[in-house]
């Protein structure tokens, strides 16, 4: 496959690509994911926009009941994965990409496989809080709901309302007003309010990319709680600019990079704590330590 050639899409198996990635990844662990709990995986994911390659050959691992951080400069390619991941990539004109994405080591991009579906097991959670906010609290979180083909009695959404809620750490802020309009809330309350309604149509996977970007501190180490408990009910992938907030919250880390010439790819990843510590690549040593990026 060349930069010339047209992009197969959707995914499919491509042949032989540029050379691998610099760092070899980390063995995968001997001990198994927790029960319930998917792990996600791409092979030799490569996305294009247009003609432009934006990321190349990304091959990598995110552990069952982990919660695992994206880190890497602006137009690296963190949010384009993201999207690839849950197949949102396919959603905007002119994107294309090879490569596989394993949900409990199934592809995602299998010929009959419904990107709904998809959806559904990998929720996403964005930058900007965005529930809907002339609706009710209660309304918002189960909105999901119908367009998932979920069905649920008045009993069971009363349930999954309160669940949903307690996971996302706002039930206490807000049980007595879930009439009240989303908009009506704060803009870390609209974040969890968001989380919540991802919550509600299980997801096996969640997808936050810069959650706490346009949230005040508080707000944010608040997410970050939130973020912190539902690793055991969910595998979480983040996208985070803010290295401390990588260091709190993530288990493991994968560093991006991509130069004026060349796509975006991971440099390293593995332990959180390593990346931050012991980095094998300088390049990952001089952005964790705020040299560039
Ligand atoms: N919809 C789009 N159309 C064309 N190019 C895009 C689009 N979205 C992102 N890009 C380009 O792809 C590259 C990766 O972007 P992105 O995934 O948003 O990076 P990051 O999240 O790491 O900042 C950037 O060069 C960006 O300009
Ligand atoms: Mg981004």
């Amino acid at each position: 496959m060349t930069e010339t050639a047209q992009p197969p899409f959707p995914a499919q198996k491509s042949g032989a690509q540029d050379d691998p990635p610099t760092i070899p990844l980390p063995p995968l662990p001997a001990d198994s994911p927790p029960p319930g709990l998917s792990g996600l995986e791409t092979r030799d994911v490569t996305a294009w926009f247009g003609a432009r390659k934006v990321l190349e050959r990304v091959s990598f691992t995110m552990r069952a009941g982990e919660i695992t951080a994206l880190i890497g400069p602006s137009g690296c390619g963190k949010s384009t994965y993201l999207r690839i991941l849950n197949r949102m990539h396919e959603m905007v004109r002119g994107a294309a990409l090879a490569g596989e994405v394993l949900l409990a080591g199934e592809d995602v991009y299998a010929p009959g496989r419904r990107p709904a579906e998809v959806r559904r097991r990998i929720g996403m959670v964005f930058q900007r809080p965005n529930p809907f906010p002339a609706m009710s609290l209660y309304d918002n979180v189960v909105s999901g709901l119908k367009l998932s083909g979920i069905r649920a009695t008045r009993e069971e959404r009363d349930h999954l309302v309160e669940s949903s809620l307690r996971q996302a750490g706002l039930w206490s802020e807000v049980s007595n007003r879930l009439g009240t309009p989303g908009g009506a809330l704060s803009g870390g309350q609209q974040q969890r309010l968001c989380i919540a309604r991802s919550l509600a149509v299980s997801p096996e996977i969640l997808l936050m990319d810069e959650p706490c970007s346009a949230l005040d501190p508080t707000s944010t180490r608040r997410i970050e709680e939130t973020i912190a408990e539902l690793r055991h009910r969910v595998t979480i992938v983040i996208v985070t600019h803010n290295m401390q907030q990588a260091q709190r919250v993530s288990q493991s880390c994968a560093f991006f990079l991509a130069t004026h010439d060349t796509p975006g790819r991971i440099v390293e990843s593995g332990p959180t704590e390593r990346l931050f510590t012991d980095p094998a690549d300088p390049r990952t040593a001089d952005y964790v330590n705020g040299r560039f990026g």
